[in-house]
């Protein structure tokens, strides 16, 4: 009897997941299907609740976050995007495997997409797991206004979950009325933690509670789309297991310490129980940043629990199909982050509006000479040391590497990553196969950094 009902809920959840992929997908691969139209442009959200006034926003479809995007793996990606925005734009695939010229990055891989334009981004997925969309032109401004949004590829056999869900956190600079304030781009800012909020939203809205049912089983997909926040969730109470960092599988782990640390444009998959006792509430506390603490939401337990999945073995992804680095014949090259206040900044560096440097160099154009030219095929290990004192989230585009070992003692999980969080000082060997030719943005996520100075380009020919 039970077990009967179990199934003709979890039978009920598929299909309402189902309905819901299905909305938000374009008509499958076909290549005949159109192309969903994908439309940026200012609106009005009630982000920070009723209490208070709209906030004027720039949204993907008129929604914060924008649209979750969802494929299954192989399937084709199509989006004729439209900017009627104020400004020009361009939407970069964040971490999806894809040509260089459907990448997004102005100058380098196209032409910035001008007000009123159109273009049609179009690329096979070929790798499962949760990604994000953003735009990659004056991004410190355009992403701090609300554009990016969560596109996910479903395994062919997902893990069986009661419920899959996706956490957008972005936060915001607010004013008393809810305004955004738009000193973007100030030097404080830039040559310090980037712009940290005083807002922090789940899914574009601040969130008191987060309703839960005891008993079932919860894929939290959790995506960082701040322009420069650091979290470290701490889900009191509860036991998250990391499947996946960055959309790629892992062996199911308890992070570290038991907080789940996401710097700028990273993502990890938790399977989330739901062990806590029926009608309570748990808070899940956001303690990156010494000193201020806060909740983020609580979890709401149901009065009623139901029998779900919870305490079921755990999941096991299957891998992306990444070619690995053969560590025996890569070439090895040492990319040095430096600059920021308290550190040694490049000279004049606040008149020319720089702040940091990529092996000495501020750069701050998108096709700026590569700093690295690599042979297609070949396996290469970087060596990244970050010379200041600040956290950077490094990004590589086009691949994903392995995160092989921090300040010299090898990782425990050899994690597949395509953005590794740098502590202050800190070093880290990554290794991947240059597999994928073109001409790759390499920078830090913390976008005010990117935007002062702490970008390159990587040539895969
Ligand atoms: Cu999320 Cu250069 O990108
Ligand atoms: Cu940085």
């Amino acid at each position: 009897m039970t077990s009967a009902r179990g199934r003709s809920r979890r039978d009920f959840l598929r299909t309402a997941l189902g309905l819901g992929a299905a909305a938000f997908a374009p008509v499958g691969g076909s290549a005949f299907a159109a192309p969903r139209v994908l439309r940026a442009h200012a609106a009005q959200r009630a982000i920070v609740g009723a209490a208070y006034p709209s906030t004027d926003v720039w949204s993907y479809d008129g929604s914060i976050p924008g649209p979750v995007l969802r494929y299954r793996q192989g399937e084709r990606l199509r989006v004729e995007f439209e900017n009627a925005l104020p400004d020009p734009t361009t939407v970069h695939f964040h971490g999806i495997r894809l040509p260089n010229a459907m990448d997004g990055v102005p100058q380098l891989t196209q032409p910035p997409i001008e007000r009123g334009a159109r273009f049609v981004y179009e690329f096979d997925l070929p790798d499962a797991g949760t990604y994000w969309y953003h735009p990659h032109l004056g991004s410190p401004e355009q992403v701090g206004r609300g554009l990016s949004g969560a596109l996910i590829v479903d395994e062919a056999d997902p893990p069986r979950v009661d419920r899959d869900r996706v956490w957008v956190l972005s936060d915001w600079r607010l004013d008393r009325e809810a305004r955004i304030v738009a000193n973007f781009g100030n030097f404080m800012d830039a040559s310090h933690a980037g712009r940290i909020g005083n807002t922090v939203t789940v899914n574009g809205e601040v969130r008191e509670t987060f309703d839960v049912v005891p008993g079932e089983r919860l894929r939290l997909r959790l995506v960082n789309a701040s322009n420069a926040r650091i979290y470290a969730l701490d889900f009191r109470g509860h036991a998250p297991m990391v499947i996946a960092y960055d959309g790629h599988p892992v062996e199911p782990h308890r992070p570290e310490g038991d907080r789940v640390v996401l710097g700028p444009a990273m993502r990890a998959d938790l399977i989330l129980d739901m062990t806590g006792e029926p009608g309570k509430r748990y808070p899940v506390v956001d303690d990156f940043y010494a000193r201020m603490a806060y909740r983020l939401l609580d979890l709401r337990y149901a009065d009623a629990p139901r029998r779900g999945r919870a305490g079921e073995a755990l999941p096991k992804l299957a891998p992306n199909p990444l070619a690995d680095p053969v560590l025996a014949d890569a070439e090895r090259h040492q990319i040095v982050f430096g600059g920021g206040m308290m550190g040694r900044m490049p000279r004049f560096a606040s008149a020319r509006g720089v702040a940091w440097t990529v092996n000495g160099e501020p750069i701050t154009a998108h096709d700026a000479e590569p700093i690295l030219e690599i042979g297609r095929g070949r396996s290469v290990v970087l060596e990244l040391v970050n010379d200041t004192l600040w956290p950077h989230p490094i990004h590589l585009h086009g691949h994903v590497f392995r995160v092989l070992s921090r300040d010299g003692k090898a990782t425990r999980h050899r994690e597949w990553r395509d953005t590794v969080l740098l502590a202050p000082r800190e070093r880290a060997e990554i290794a991947f196969v240059a597999d994928n030719p073109g001409g790759w943005m390499f920078h830090c996520h913390v976008l005010e950094h990117q935007a002062t100075g702490m970008m390159a380009v990587i040539r895969v020919a």
